[in-house]
């Protein structure tokens, strides 16, 4: 069920009218719903019931303290990629116990930061990068436990952009070097092989793509077991995609359905192969954790006619949410007051000197220069990929619970941009 509804007309995020936020906060913020985001959670949660598996949220979908606290207080783990996202989880009170550390780039100072927080698991995305924590275990007199995210070559079908289990990507271990690299991995004194994992991509409609890459890693066990190397957890990342009401796309497989599905054939495998051993499933959703709580509410500045089409100049932009810019997405947008005007078809742009600088095209809106207008589906990779391009600062982000409206990151003032800069003595 949406958490963002019309009432008498007028748009509201749980029981508050996003005209009196935009009112009370100003524009552009970025407005989250805490039921959505905690049934989004209970829907990974409730499937994982009474099993031995970890939601490890992918905060780099949104990483605001608020949301990692109140994932946190619901016993989720956290998926990071830096340092500063490890900060953060502990900030919000997280348990680094039950964090895990992805990405292909993990300088010294991040591993070393890791290791003294005792985090769950290393993702490990190459040899170098094998040699480089066993040094920096060694060195703290720790062992790290890690995990192999191998690259199974399975099409996700989603944006080459987000698409990050092929041969040709960056990520991952190939395939058909995962054995030789666990037996690196296992001679290495400083480190504990612990798991296997991998990622194959973002908004993934359909799961048969990991199922396949499951079943794919589900192969390697197997292998690595009969040469005694034992893994005790299996990643099956992010991916699982969402609505954004576009009419092209697909409806996207239910968390519970894909999560039912992962686990039958877990279960199958271990009563079949693998002699009924123990093994825990970590999930790494982001997307489908805080993608649907969220909406970028934005005022319309000015209505401009030109030649070939007809603009909505509003007060957000791509530094605010760059999805459009980037990959083209398609995100919804509506009035926050229904029927203040006549229908135009617009491209909504924001004030930012691009001509990439839009978040919508070709919408049939009505609305009238100051009225507000609303972004669906933007609580994930909106507010984490801003940045202060053409010194803007950015969003206020508030969290609405019931008809409570809080203020979890303040807007960013022009002084903030320039606060660490400094002129020439
Ligand atoms: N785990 C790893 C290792 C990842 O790289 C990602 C996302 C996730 C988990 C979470 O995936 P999700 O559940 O959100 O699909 N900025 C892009 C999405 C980039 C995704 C990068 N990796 C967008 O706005 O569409």
């Amino acid at each position: 069920m949406s958490q963002f509804s019309y009432k008498d007309g007028v748009l509201h995020a749980e029981g508050a009218s996003l005209t009196a936020i935009a009112e009370q906060f100003g524009t552009p913020t970025y407005v989250y719903s805490k039921a959505a985001l905690l049934s989004n959670f209970a829907a990974y949660a409730d499937a994982c019931a009474g099993r031995d598996a970890l939601v490890c949220y992918a905060m780099k979908a949104n990483s605001n303290l608020a949301i990692l606290d109140l994932l946190a207080r619901q016993g989720a783990g956290f998926d990071i990629v830096s340092g500063g996202e490890l900060l953060r989880v502990l900030a919000a009170g997280g348990d680094p116990g039950k964090v895990i550390f992805s990405g292909v780039g993990k300088s010294v100072d991040e591993m070393r930061l890791a290791l003294s927080h005792d985090i769950l698991c290393f993702n490990v995305e190459s040899i170098p990068e094998l040699h480089r924590l066993n040094e920096v275990a060694g060195s703290m007199g720790k062992k790290a436990r890690i995990s192999l995210r191998v690259n199974p070559n399975v099409d996700a079908k989603t944006h080459p952009y987000i698409a990050t289990g092929l041969k040709a990507n960056k990520f991952g271990v190939a395939f058909d070097d995962a054995l030789d690299t666990y037996r690196t991995a296992a001679k290495l004194p400083h480190l504990d092989v612990s798991g296997i994992d991998c990622h194959i991509g973002s908004q993934l409609l359909d799961d048969a793509p990991l199922l396949e890459a499951l079943d794919r890693l589900i192969e390697l066990i197997d292998q690595l077991g009969a040469e005694g190397i034992e893994l005790h957890h299996l990643d099956m990342g992010g991916g699982i995609g969402i609505d954004y009401r576009d009419a092209d796309d697909a409806a996207p497989v239910p968390v519970g359905t894909y999560l039912g599905r992962v686990f039958a054939r877990i279960d199958a495998w271990r009563a079949e192969r693998h002699n009924g051993k123990p093994i825990k499933v970590i999930f790494e959703p982001g997307r489908s954790i805080v993608g649907d709580t969220g909406v970028l509410l934005t005022k319309v500045e000015f209505l401009k006619h030109g030649e070939e089409k007809n603009f909505c100049i509003v007060d957000a932009a791509m530094n605010d949410m760059a999805r459009p810019a980037l990959y083209q997405a398609w995100m919804d947008m509506q009035p926050v007051v229904q029927g203040s005007a006549a229908a135009a078809e617009f491209d909504v742009v924001g004030p930012i000197c691009e001509s990439g600088d839009w978040l919508a095209r070709d919408r049939s809106l009505a609305v009238a220069a100051g009225d507000l207008l609303v972004m669906h589906t933007a609580g994930a990779y909106g507010m984490t990929m801003a940045s202060n391009y053409n010194t803007r600062g950015r969003a206020a982000e508030v969290i609405v619970d019931g008809d409570t409206v809080h203020l979890v990151r303040q807007r960013e003032k022009p002084e903030d941009l320039y606060a660490l800069e400094s002129v020439i003595k």
